[in-house]
Parts: structure tokens; sequence; C-alpha cells
């Protein structure tokens, strides 16, 4: 099946072939991608995506193609010509296209792309459930707070995880653990919930930022303090967020069983409540009023 396609300012669908062979996104690794859901049409958190793109972009120094409006824009084109409701967005931006030189030029065009795509979101069951996890070497650039499509060691650490019959891989670097291969990670212990500070070695996650003020606003505590690999068997409860999975507790790491308690749960309930919330941030760029 092919999708609604857009690229360089017009729509097309995923069965046309449309990247250069010099584009740099493609040689080089060199562009940044977001992922954000929607949900009857409506995009969840769509601001929190585009400011972290935008933040990205200047972070490598590659044109800003769109201020806030003219994004939306685009992405309210997009689902107006997709056929379905629920799924989530796919959007990169590389530098461009030019002959293949390391050097890259300062005045190239970005190319960019965003495709939608019918997506299943994990079921009460599969939330109630949760997921194993393996622990696995971060072997990333130093640059993790860009969402860079460098995206070989996180692919190699998941494949890993896939092997080993699990679902996600936790990356560790020194002994402590920064985030999932695509995925934020929390521990919670004594009552308050500990994740990785936001810094190069963590990709400053829209759902990270969103259940972070969540448990403060909440009463829970939330220390912002890197987890050492020694403490995860010490924790009470721990999980991970990303855009597609939500809040997902952590059933297992390398086939040990976590404990579960009700904090998880917890901030699973107040994140949908959030996500409808996440719908009014959209609100100015026409997405919330009707
Ligand atoms: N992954 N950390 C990494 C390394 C990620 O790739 C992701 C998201 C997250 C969670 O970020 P957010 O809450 O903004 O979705 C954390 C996306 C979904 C992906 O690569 O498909």
């Amino acid at each position: 099946m092919s999708d609604v396609l857009y690229i360089n300012g017009r729509f097309t669908t995923t069965a046309e072939r449309v990247i250069g062979v010099e584009d740099r996104g493609f040689q080089f690794g060199d562009a940044v991608y977001e992922v954000f859901k929607f949900l009857g049409k409506r995009p969840i958190f769509l601001s929190e995506h585009f400011r972290r793109m935008e933040t990205g972009l200047r972070e490598i120094e590659i044109r800003v193609p769109w201020d806030e409006s003219q994004f939306a824009d685009v992405v309210r084109e997009l689902l107006a010509r997709t056929a379905f409701d629920d799924g989530i967005v796919y959007v990169q931006v590389t530098r461009g296209e030019s002959e293949r030189k390391h050097f890259y030029p300062d005045d190239l065009t970005p190319t960019t792309v965003a495709y939608s795509r019918a997506f299943t979101f994990p079921d009460a069951a599969k939330k109630a459930r949760g997921v194993a996890l393996i622990v696995a070497d971060d072997l990333r650039w130093k640059h993790c707070n860009v969402k860079s499509v460098n995206l070989l060691a996180n692919a190699i650490a998941k494949k890993k995880a896939q092997r080993a019959g699990a679902d996600e891989a936790l990356l560790i670097d020194d002994g402590l653990v920064r985030e999932a291969a695509s995925s934020s990670f929390f521990g919670i212990r004594n009552g308050a919930v500990i994740t990785h500070p936001l810094d190069e070695h963590i990709l400053p996650g829209v759902v990270r930022d969103r259940v972070v003020s969540l448990a403060r606003a909440n009463d829970i505590r939330v220390d912002e303090r890197p987890l050492r690999e020694t403490e995860l068997f010490d924790l009470d409860e721990a999980f991970i967020t990303s855009t597609t999975l939500g809040v997902m507790p952590v059933a297992s790491i390398d086939g040990r069983t976590m404990r579960r308690g009700g904090i998880t749960p917890k901030l699973q309930r107040l994140l949908v409540v959030g996500q409808f919330e996440g719908l009014l941030v959209t609100a100015p760029c026409g997405f919330g009023s009707s």
C-alpha cells in the first residue's frame, strides 16, 4: 500500500521514488527526523515536535525550511489527504542534494519529506503486560540530543533485543543508563521517579518531558539524574516512554522480572489525558479549534 507523501512542497505517494542518490541524508545521514502521532486526524504535541526539530536543525546548521505555522499547514494538508484517522507522521529534513563531498556547501536547499502511516498503538492488554528489555552498550555518537537519522547503533541494539526475544534495548554507557534504543527510560525508587537529565547523552523525548511535568504536577518527586546499571534491580518500578508507546511498564530486563507498582499505571492514565491537552497546543495553528 502506498501512503500520501509530501516532498519539497508537493504531494505524491510513497510509491514514487523521490530522493536523489546524492542527497546528503542518504549518503551522510545528514538529516533530522520527527515522529508524531495523530488521533482523529489531530496531531499530538505538534508544537513540541516542531520545536525539537527546529533546535536539532539549528544545532547541525541545516536551514530550517518552515516556520511553525507553515509546518502546521503541511501537516494539515497531509492529514486531510490521509485515508485513515489515527496513525503517525514521519518527517525528515536533510541538508539537501549536492556532489558527494564531506564539506557541505553553505547554501543548500533542504530536502523535506513527510508521510502519514497507519499505526496500531499498544492496547490495554499490552500496556498492562509491559515490555522486555535487554541491556546493550551505547555505541551512538556524542550528540544524542539531536534527533539525527544516524540510527545504525540504535538499530543494531534493537536487533540484538529482538534476537533475545525482547522488545527494546537499554543503552549503557560508562556504567550509566542513558535511555533505550527508541524510547526514554525511567526508574522508580521509594516513590520518586528517576530519569536521565537532559544533555547530549539522550534525546529530549516529547513524552519524557510531558511525563516529568505530569509527575511533578501530581506531587510525585522527579530526580533527573543518571541511574547506574547496578541500581536497575533495586528499582520498585521501571517504564519507558515514546510517541508510539506512551508510558509502557518494563516487565523484565535481561530475563529478570522487574517489580511492579502503582506509579507507572498512574502516569499512564495521566498521559492519556495530557495527550488531549496536547491537542490544544496546536490550536493557534488551527487544529484545536474545530
Ligand atoms: N523514537 N529516545 C530515542 C533514542 C528515541 O528514538 C525516541 C523516539 C525517544 C522518545 O521520544 P518521543 O517521546 O519524543 O517519541 C527517546 C521514535 C518514536 C522513533 O525513532 O521512531
